[in-house]
């Protein structure tokens, strides 16, 4: 366990850890004969987002439906270009740069490629201990104090002592991405993001990492969105699931209400890909039709060219949230009443 001083503090209130409110984003990208011609992709639409403290949200949806951009506005590499968000009482709206430093302390992110984010000239102490070094004045800790928390969190990740010298290039996948995982809860952040943090991991390994995260999260009881393609496994380390398609979240409940009794046409479509996914190679299951582009997307709801529930009003405008209990869907024409 880490020190007394690292526990979690009343810093951002016991309420509503993260939300966000009407969050869009767009990419504006050159295309054509000089790249003279002006394409938009609707990345994010209109997205609300709610994960309580200490809360593991999970986040589904195919490539390109806008999961990674929504991490990382939350982390802060990009501005929302209209809607909100609010990381316990901080809002984006009125933080200042300091608050921004304050919350990317207490940020933890995990990528899917550790090794891409990660100096290979640098030894595994100085990988792991990073966020501390960078926060040094802050913190105030000696060199040899940043070496025992480094030790405490390899421990804690599986490895120990003796890996704090090597380089990362010594690693196999899974133990790099355990030193990805100790040096993203170094600081002991309440809030971590892992943006498919074991997809590019072979499946025997997977199941260990995720395993690790389940111990990890008992014994630091932080929050979490949790990105993944992989319907099986989102339910294994998650309390709630959000669906997203097309920059869209079209359903949020437990794993159980939303893939059981989907709502949505596009969760019910997903909960029944996932019978026949193929489990030796664990990947998205891509549904029949057409995907509509992202860029110039018409009005409407965005999955109305691949449903067969589709109503006149579907392709006119995006259907309101509907609350049912802890489940919450947007369709005109849902599974359930
Ligand atoms: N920096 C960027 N510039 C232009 N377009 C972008 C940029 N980042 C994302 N996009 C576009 O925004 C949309 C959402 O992308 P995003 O990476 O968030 O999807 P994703 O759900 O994370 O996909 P994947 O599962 O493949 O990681 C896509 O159409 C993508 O091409
Ligand atoms: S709103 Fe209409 S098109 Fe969209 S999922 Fe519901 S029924 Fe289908
Ligand atoms: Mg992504």
């Amino acid at each position: 366990m880490l020190p007394i001083d690292f526990l979690p503090d009343d810093r951002y209130g016991h309420c509503m850890m993260i939300s966000l409110q009407q969050v869009s984003k767009e990419f504006k990208i050159r295309r054509g004969l000089l790249a003279r011609e002006t394409q938009t992709v609707r990345a994010l639409s209109t997205v609300d987002l709610d994960i309580g403290a200490g809360e593991v949200m999970g986040l589904v949806g195919e490539s390109g439906s806008g999961k990674s951009t929504l991490a990382r506005i939350v982390m802060g590499l990009y501005q929302c270009d209209s809607g909100h968000f609010s990381f316990g009482n901080l809002d984006s709206r009125t933080m200042r740069r300091a608050d921004w430093q304050r919350l990317r302390g207490d940020l933890g992110v995990v990528f899917q490629d550790p090794a891409s984010s990660m100096n290979p000239w640098m030894s595994v102490e100085e990988i792991v201990a990073e966020p501390l070094i960078i926060r040094k004045k802050a913190l105030g800790l000696t060199k040899s104090a940043r070496r025992n928390r480094a030790v405490e969190m390899l421990e804690a990740t599986g490895l120990s002592s003796a890996h704090l010298g090597k380089k990362i290039h010594e690693f196999s996948g899974g133990q790099r991405q355990r030193i990805a995982i100790a040096r993203a809860l170094i600081l002991k952040p309440s809030f971590l993001i892992l943006d498919e943090p074991i997809s590019a991991l072979d499946v025997s390994i997977q199941a260990q990492i995720l395993n690790l995260l389940v111990d990890l999260r008992k014994q630091y009881g932080f929050a979490a969105l949790f990105i993944t393609h992989d319907l099986s496994i989102v339910s294994w380390f998650s309390d709630r699931v959000a669906v997203m398609y097309l920059g869209r979240i079209v359903e949020t409940g437990t794993a159980d209400e939303i893939f059981e009794k989907s709502r949505h046409p596009y969760t019910a479509a997903l909960a029944h890909s996932k019978l026949d996914m193929d489990y030796s190679k664990r990947e998205f299951y891509t549904l029949p039709g057409e995907i509509p582009s992202p860029v110039n997307q018409p009005p409407g709801c965005p999955f109305a060219p691949r449903c067969d529930r589709v109503l006149p009003e579907c392709t006119k405008r995006f259907p309101e949230k509907t609350v049912v209990g802890a489940q919450s869907f947007h369709c005109f024409n849902p599974l359930v009443a």
